[in-house]
């Protein structure tokens, strides 16, 4: 998605804004650009198609430099990739505009313009954003009251930066929507549309709230919030919060590719998610977190708050919450939902509770019916996926307001970005410490929630468990849940077998992936993983499901991946494999130790550490995981950035 950098500060910004963007990338783009005001004072801009590579080849052209300036990677939503469209867009040489969103009434606005005379040169709906403020300006508002006068008249998403010509001192950024960070240094500030893009220049940030405003200038910050019918803005204090990764933590290391150093990086943030959670009773529900105002505070009232506006947990409110929790509504999107989809088989048969598990983008368009008593549970890495975030504000409103009103007891984010709008705006948070995650292909990422979700479990579990001291099931969980990061360094342990095996996938233009039970989801987080990052053609079946219809499919030239932990379920699917088998299909089985399949003619069977069954779907996403990373290698592929892929969907 389109990522913005801008920033005001004492030195040349141009190279601190051009790192900027390269620090972006991993978010998905197709072209990029830059605008400064230069010493002399006038606005120069660089744009180009393509990775912010070739809009450095055309700076070493054409340099610019000054003291202010926007910048932008463009991920194309109106209008194709193309110089012409990418930002940032000008108005009248005065008003320098970068976006990120969707401006959904773009086109009437295009249409009053243009009859006011203005002159388009771009398709995109950024644009209008441009002439709007530079009208704006005409009419004698100062920059802040003009940006928040045509925030006022856009509908849709977004967050901007936006620059003056006449005013080289004053920068302004505004969110709705779309996510921005104020990036806080010495003498010299920024806006950016995540933090990693600053990390060389800053480790101090302001999270906006939704609807804010900010004005940057050499005396400093000011946050602007809108009031009275969002014409008035009222200045009000934001929280600065150190950002807890080291500029490293979003290096490549030693390895060639963001996606493996990701997937090596599991034992270690697994162990970090885990670590200070569990004590001998359980699940410490300490690890939960809890928005500003909310009942569930340690100490309701107090709006101060910790890190990133969250405060302790009142341990006995948030017990009896999960005690009166009656049904779990998951919500997510892509590889988040599949971690959803195993989260469902966990609740339901560990700590007892009815589950439901969909995708935010049809969740958020059909009427539903929720149960008394449900608990909205959204998944996401950034915390920051407009789908999912918007989802749980339409529950929340309905939570207030509609028939149902009260039905979901409280919201709560399981989520890998601490300041994220998905975190701030939920009642309650577990953070996944994956660490940042670069690679558009999600990996540790979704390991870590798979754990946080268990811990969700266990601490339902316990809840309900109304003081049972001896609980054989939760003591087995915890128990293995600590040994997990060395079962997962053992599952990694298989890479070179696996690189070995990726040569029979690479010219293969399908696969099919199976999985029972609660691998099932698994299966289709394999197939997602080959997909996104091979373009190799990948569908998941639950295995029960293949001659229903996909039997068909099976010939010689059709590999078919299947889990198959040691389970109930196990006999049964390897009849399924059988019938695979017997119509020629070649079988690739990432079995437990204990389930005797014998490898020969057809039949490659690669052997993963035993493990209890409720915890196999996260040691089994991992084979599957270097499985496409090894596969991609080999047919040369943009692994850490698969085309027309976007880590952070801001968009709809
Ligand atoms: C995963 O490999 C994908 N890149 C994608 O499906 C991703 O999981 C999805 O867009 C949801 O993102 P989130 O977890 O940040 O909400």
């Amino acid at each position: 998605m389109c990522g913005i950098v801008a920033g005001l500060a004492q030195r040349d910004i141009s190279k601190i804004l051009i790192e900027g963007l390269h620090r972006l990338e991993y978010r998905g783009y197709d072209s990029a650009g830059v605008a400064v005001i230069d010493p002399a004072g006038e606005l120069r801009r660089a744009r180009a198609v393509g990775k912010v590579r070739a809009l450095e080849d055309e700076l070493r052209e054409a340099p610019l430099s000054g003291a202010i300036g926007v910048a932008h990677t463009r991920w194309a939503t109106h209008g194709r990739p193309a110089q012409h469209n990418a930002h940032p867009h000008l108005s009248s040489e005065r008003v320098a505009v970068v976006h990120n969103g969707i401006i959904e009434n773009h086109e009437a606005l295009r249409g009053e313009l243009e009859g006011a005379g203005y002159v388009f040169t771009s398709e995109t709906d950024t644009e209008v954003v441009a002439h709007l403020v530079d009208r704006e300006l005409c009419s004698g508002l100062a920059l802040p009251e003009a940006v928040n006068a045509v925030t006022a008249r856009l509908d849709g998403a977004f967050a901007l930066a936006v620059m003056e010509q006449r005013n080289p001192e004053l920068l302004v950024g505004a969110r709705q929507g779309s996510p921005l960070v104020v990036g806080v240094g010495i003498d010299e500030h920024f806006i950016a549309s995540d933090p990693l893009a600053l990390l060389p220049v800053t480790d101090r940030f302001i999270y906006l709230d939704e609807g804010d405003m900010v004005a940057i200038t050499p005396a400093g910050i000011q946050v602007l919030e809108r009031t009275g019918d969002r014409d008035e803005l009222t200045p009000v204090t934001r929280e600065v919060v150190r950002y807890e990764h080291s500029v490293e933590a979003a290096g490549k290391g030693e390895y060639r590719h963001f996606m493996m150093k990701e997937i090596m990086e599991q034992p270690r943030v697994l162990s970090r998610t885990l670590a200070e959670r569990l004590d001998p009773q359980g699940v410490r529900l300490e690890a939960f977190d809890v928005s500003r105002h909310s009942f569930l505070a340690a100490s309701a009232g107090n709006e101060s708050g910790a890190e990133g506006g969250k405060q302790g947990v009142d341990v006995a409110r948030l017990t009896q919450l999960f005690a009166d929790v009656r049904q779990v509504q998951i919500i997510a999107c892509g590889t988040s939902y599949h971690a959803g989809m195993v989260a469902r088989y966990w609740l339901e048969e560990v700590a007892g509770i009815p589950a439901q598990v969909e995708v935010a983008s049809e969740f958020r368009y059909r009427e539903r019916v929720a149960a008394p008593g449900t608990l909205f549970l959204t998944l996401s890495q950034s915390g920051e996926t407009a789908d999912t975030l918007a989802a749980l504000r339409d529950i929340q409103k309905l939570n207030r307001e509609g028939p149902q009103a009260g039905h979901y007891l409280a919201s709560l984010a399981i989520c890998n970005v601490a300041g994220s709008s998905l975190v701030r705006e939920s009642d309650l948070s577990l953070l996944t410490h994956a660490g940042p995650e670069i690679g558009v292909a999600s990996t540790k990422a979704f390991t870590t929630q798979l754990v946080a979700l268990m811990l969700t479990t266990l601490a339902l579990r316990q809840a309900k468990g109304d003081g049972q001291t001896d609980d054989l099931l939760s003591r087995q969980l915890l128990m293995r849940l600590k040994d997990l990061p060395h079962v997962i360094e053992q599952s990694l342990a298989l890479d070179g077998e696996i690189a070995q095996l990726a040569e029979k996938f690479m010219h293969r233009h399908h696969t099919l992936f199976l999985g029972r039970g609660s691998q099932y989801p698994i299966a289709m987080e394999g197939a997602l993983k080959l997909k996104e990052i091979s373009y190799i053609h990948a569908e998941a079946y639950a295995a029960g499901e293949l001659k229903h219809g996909p039997l068909a499919l099976i010939d010689e030239d059709m590999p078919v991946v299947a889990v198959a932990p040691m389970d109930d379920l196990m006999e049964k699917l390897k009849s399924n494999l059988q019938e695979v088998r017997a119509r020629g299909g070649q079988l690739f089985v990432f079995a437990d130790p204990e389930v005797s399949l014998k490898a020969g003619e057809g039949v490659h069977v690669v052997t993963v550490p035993g493990v209890c069954r409720f915890l196999a779907p996260i040691v089994y996403a991992v084979p599957l995981q270097l499985l496409s990373y090894h596969v991609a290698v080999l047919k040369g592929t943009d692994v850490d950035q698969p085309r027309n892929l976007a880590k952070s969907v801001t968009v709809e």
